[in-house]
């Protein structure tokens, strides 16, 4: 095997989806811990206290610069090379999330054992879903009181509509958790306070059938054990790693986080199942990272700490070839070559200067806003990948100037803010407001404060009724100017020209779309 295919076998890149607290952040450290990257263990934790800070702008500032070296996780585990991509959950939650999900190979949804499926969660399954993403599933916090695992299973199933296969079963829960078995191998791994559970450090039989086992749990609770999994393997599906991989059926884990019980199991499934980077569609064919000429697109533009410079950081991942520092490539869009200088990497350690990137890798790319979202670069042909949209925003605020004689900066600012991805901008066809769109509530005060610091614009956000965008296509040009006619007082441009139609409530796109069957609604706008 070529260096090349042996680096690109062994490369898994994927990020956790959850809805906030349960427990992304804590697994993430263990992951970390396995992967040989102790020192950051702290880190990820301090980032997300300055996180819940949500209106200390000073904080927000700081962490801006912090959340660059750790958007991207990379560490070696059993021969693999592991990319982690943060998926930014709390008030951070916003279309970069979203868009941090084409970027990866695989998902790892986690979920509270006494909440179940919650409302982001379902979300972040929609996204997945566009990509038929495979997601593998940890129940976390097992500790503790929560949900029957069967029935746990069963709403998944159901609200998430995905199959569910337990590879690893719980024995007892919250004060009598006794540990989990593995449905594939059959061995009892067991919890025992003051564990690490790492594989050195835990006490494993090979099986339930081993003495030693009634012994820890007791004649009864082995009983009941014996009745469940005969009751799971009658009621569940069996692993299908064929299913997993077209994104059908989802691998389930059960453990905490917190304690480390559990993620090692985990981890060492992942790592052997979940797929190595996949080909990626562009416009004008498949590239698959076998091919040993580099290419790769944008995902996420970050500002850079110092607001003075507009320095930002493009995220770019590699999709086929290898990236050396210094090389060049050309960017697709404005049909240049450019040098690729300075790019960093993620290692999680540290964030270091990249000699060499393989497919599935990530790097950053340092530019004072030449590089937009969905860009592309590759070397000789020229690619374009799609599938890294925008995502229609679900939150609206009407910008308002303080003062009137700043429209210019104002137009100029959002404009720019919204090419790093986080809000979008729109102009209504009817009137001269100006329209902000974004996903997660945090962004309508970054863009305040960072109009206010970067532009000098003071501006404010009203509420709108707004409730839904989504983008309009028509192949019957007539049909479509008709729509435009009808509709003019709901349609807006995007910050690309594109047509929108902005909802004020979502039975009003109901009635829209019923009425105009021509038209096509798109949620997603892929970039030009
Ligand atoms: P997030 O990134 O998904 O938002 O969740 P995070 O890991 O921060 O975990 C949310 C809370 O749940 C934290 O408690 C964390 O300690 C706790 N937690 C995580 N895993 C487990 C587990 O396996 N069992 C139990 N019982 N708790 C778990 P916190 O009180 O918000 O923070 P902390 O002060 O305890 O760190």
């Amino acid at each position: 095997m070529s260096e090349h295919l042996r680096e690109t076998r062994r490369r898994r890149t994927f990020a956790i989806v959850s809805h906030p607290d349960a427990g992304k952040t804590t697994l993430t450290e263990k992951l970390l811990l396995f992967g040989g990257a102790i020192q950051m263990a702290g880190s990820v934790k301090g980032r997300k206290a300055a996180r819940h800070a949500t209106s200390d702008w000073m904080a927000l500032e700081k962490e801006r610069g912090i959340s660059v070296t750790s958007s991207v996780m990379q560490f070696p585990y059993e021969g693999r090379i592991v990319n982690l991509l943060d998926t930014p959950g709390h008030a951070d939650f916003g279309e970069d999330t979203y868009r941090v999900l084409t970027a990866v190979d695989s998902a790892l949804m986690v979920i509270d054992v006494a909440k179940g499926v919650e409302e982001r969660t379902i979300k972040l399954m929609e996204v997945c879903r566009l990509r038929d993403t495979p997601i593998m599933s940890f129940i976390n916090k097992l500790d503790r009181e929560g949900k029957e695992p069967i029935d746990l299973l069963d709403e998944v199933e159901r609200v998430l509509g995905i199959q569910c296969a337990p590879v690893t079963w719980p024995i007892g829960m919250g004060s009598r958790l006794k540990g989990v078995v593995h449905l594939i191998t059959g061995e009892v791994h067991l919890y025992e306070p003051g564990r690490n559970f790492t594989r050195q450090d835990s006490t494993i039989f090979a099986s339930i059938d081993d003495p030693g086992l009634e012994a820890r749990i007791g004649a009864n609770m082995l009983a009941d054990l014996r009745d469940e999994l005969e009751l799971v393997q009658g009621a569940s599906h069996p692993f299908d790693k064929d299913a997993y991989l077209a994104g059908r059926q989802t691998p389930v884990f059960f453990g905490s986080a917190v304690n480390n019980f559990g993620v090692q199991l985990l981890l060492d499934f992942f790592v052997e199942h979940a797929p190595s980077p996949k080909p990626r569609a562009t416009t004008t064919r498949e590239v698959s990272p076998d091919e040993e000429t580099f290419s790769g697109f944008v995902f996420k533009i970050q500002a850079n700490m110092d607001p003075q410079h507009r320095d930002r950081v493009a995220f770019l991942r590699v999709c086929s070839g290898r990236f050396d520092a210094g090389m060049k490539a050309l960017q697709t869009r404005i049909g240049k070559e450019v040098k690729l200088a300075n790019a960093l990497t993620f290692m999680a350690s540290d964030r270091e200067i990249v000699e060499t990137a393989y497919p599935g890798d990530v790097i950053g790319i340092h530019n004072h806003g030449t590089i937009s979202i969905g860009d592309s670069f590759s070397v000789g042909e020229a690619l374009n990948f799609t599938g890294i949209p925008n995502f229609a925003p679900e939150l609206f605020r009407r910008a308002r100037l303080r003062d009137p004689l700043k429209l210019k900066q104002l137009q100029k600012g959002l404009a720019q803010l919204s090419e790093e991805g986080a809000t979008q901008f729109f102009r209504p066809l009817m009137s001269n407001d100006l329209i902000l769109g974004a996903v997660g509530t945090l962004q309508f005060d970054v863009v305040a404060y960072r109009l206010k610091d970067e532009y000098g614009v003071d501006a404010s956000f009203d509420q709108v009724q707004i409730a839904t965008a989504r983008w309009v296509h028509c192949d019957d040009a007539k049909k479509l100017e008709e729509f435009r006619e009808k509709n003019a007082m709901n349609l807006a441009l995007d910050a690309a020209g594109e047509l929108v139609y902005l909802a004020p409530s979502r039975v009003n796109l109901q009635l829209a779309q019923e009425r105009a069957p021509a038209v096509r609604f798109s949620a997603t706008r892929e970039h030009a």
